[in-house]
């Protein structure tokens, strides 16, 4: 049997994930006890999305099991033991804010979690495909230093700068800036994802994701910017921008997009490979953007105020350079773009409420 276990499976990479593999293997098995709506609130909640897979997809297992828990993940592993082809680990608590207040919680589930894992991974199914979905953040701020000009919607590089074509690659250094705690326990993950490759020989490959997004995702004020956006142009709640003159850049792809990253990986893996994964040049917008997007698509105009003071650690300008992934596995591309996201999103969260 053909087994693929996926982490944070009701959440939006993890979702994405069970769907696209359902269809190719006999089992898929998620892990997800729904913390997100505990470190968010009801806004965030994933149950939905637990619901509809149960629902929608047949040969889908959930397991309310929460990662950190040693003894019951091991569990699983010995119940499906080498039948588990291929993990993708999208669990994480993924917000800067929620990182600050509550360092210990973060760094358990984002890297210990990570750790128990990958620990497991290799007693028992060494020879499976171990997929991380990692961060940009594990770059910290240093992104922050580069040349920038600023135009009338958006920060954008100074042309001619070996970043203005492409955008970020994966040699930027990742030493001497600020991270954020959610960025530091990203990156003690990520590390030992790339160490599990490379000093044990498991089959990793680590993505350092831009913004991912799309309709699957519960947005909320702590985490998934262009989905609450989207949600707030909706329902008239108040939006507020934090610093950069609302200038600031994102990069934003598909999770579906992701999920074809994942798949070219699985056939061919790279082991402990390491690759940017944004929307990149093809898709992205400043926050400024966003919200005439959002707006026009709705029909409504946003509430938002603006707050001078700019997260800690948050980027200027981030758009990723996917060329490194695009050079390994040339038949993958990108399926959205910025436009039909939005349109997803506006769809997705208009049928939700
Ligand atoms: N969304 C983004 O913009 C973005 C950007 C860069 C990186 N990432 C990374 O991509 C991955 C997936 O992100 P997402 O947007 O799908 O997040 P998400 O919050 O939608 O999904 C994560 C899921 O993991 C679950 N979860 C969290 N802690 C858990 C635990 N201890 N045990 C079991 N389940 C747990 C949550 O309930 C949630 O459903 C994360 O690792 C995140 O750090 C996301």
């Amino acid at each position: 049997m053909n087994v693929v276990l996926v982490t944070g499976s009701a959440g939006l990479i993890g979702s994405e994930s069970v769907e696209f593999f359902s269809k190719k293997c006999d089992l898929v098995i998620g892990f997800d006890n729904n913390t997100r709506e505990k470190l968010f609130g009801n806004d965030a909640s994933i149950s939905w999305n637990e619901r509809r897979l149960k629902q929608e997809v047949t040969n889908y297992r959930h397991h309310h099991v929460d990662i950190t828990d040693e003894k019951a993940v091991e569990k699983i592993f010995r119940t499906y033991n080498s039948d588990i082809k291929l993990i993708i680990h999208a669990a994480a608590q993924p917000s800067h804010d929620w990182a600050a207040s509550n360092p210990y919680k973060n760094f358990t589930i984002n890297a210990n979690g990570t750790l128990i894992l990958l620990e497991l991974t290799r007693k028992y199914i060494p020879e499976a495909v171990f997929i991380f979905t990692s961060s940009n953040k594990v770059y910290g701020d240093k992104s922050n230093s580069l040349p920038f000009v600023e135009l009338e919607t958006r920060w954008e590089i100074e042309e001619g700068h070996p970043y203005y074509k492409c955008g970020i690659n994966e040699n930027l250094s990742i030493d001497f800036s600020t991270h954020s705690l959610l960025g530091a326990s990203k990156l003690a993950a990520d590390i030992l994802v790339q160490e599990y490759g490379r000093y044990f020989g498991l089959e990793t490959g680590i993505f350092r994701g831009g913004c991912l997004t799309g309709p699957k995702q519960s947005g909320t004020q702590m985490h998934g910017f262009l989905s609450y956006l989207m949600k707030c142009t909706i329902t008239g709640e108040h939006y507020t921008v934090f610093g950069y003159k609302g200038k600031q850049v994102r990069d934003n792809i598909h999770s579906y997009d992701l999920v074809q990253m994942f798949w070219h990986f699985y056939n061919n893996p790279r082991r402990g490979e390491v690759y940017n994964a944004g929307g990149g040049r093809h898709s992205n917008c400043s926050m400024l953007e966003a919200i005439a997007a959002c707006e026009l698509i709705t029909g409504n105009e946003l509430s938002w105020s603006y707050s001078e003071a700019n997260r800690i650690g948050d980027h200027i300008w981030w758009i990723s350079d996917i060329s490194k992934f695009k050079s390994h596995y040339p038949e993958w591309d990108y399926q959205y773009d910025m436009n039909d996201i939005l349109l997803q999103l506006f769809d997705g969260i208009r049928s939700r409420i």
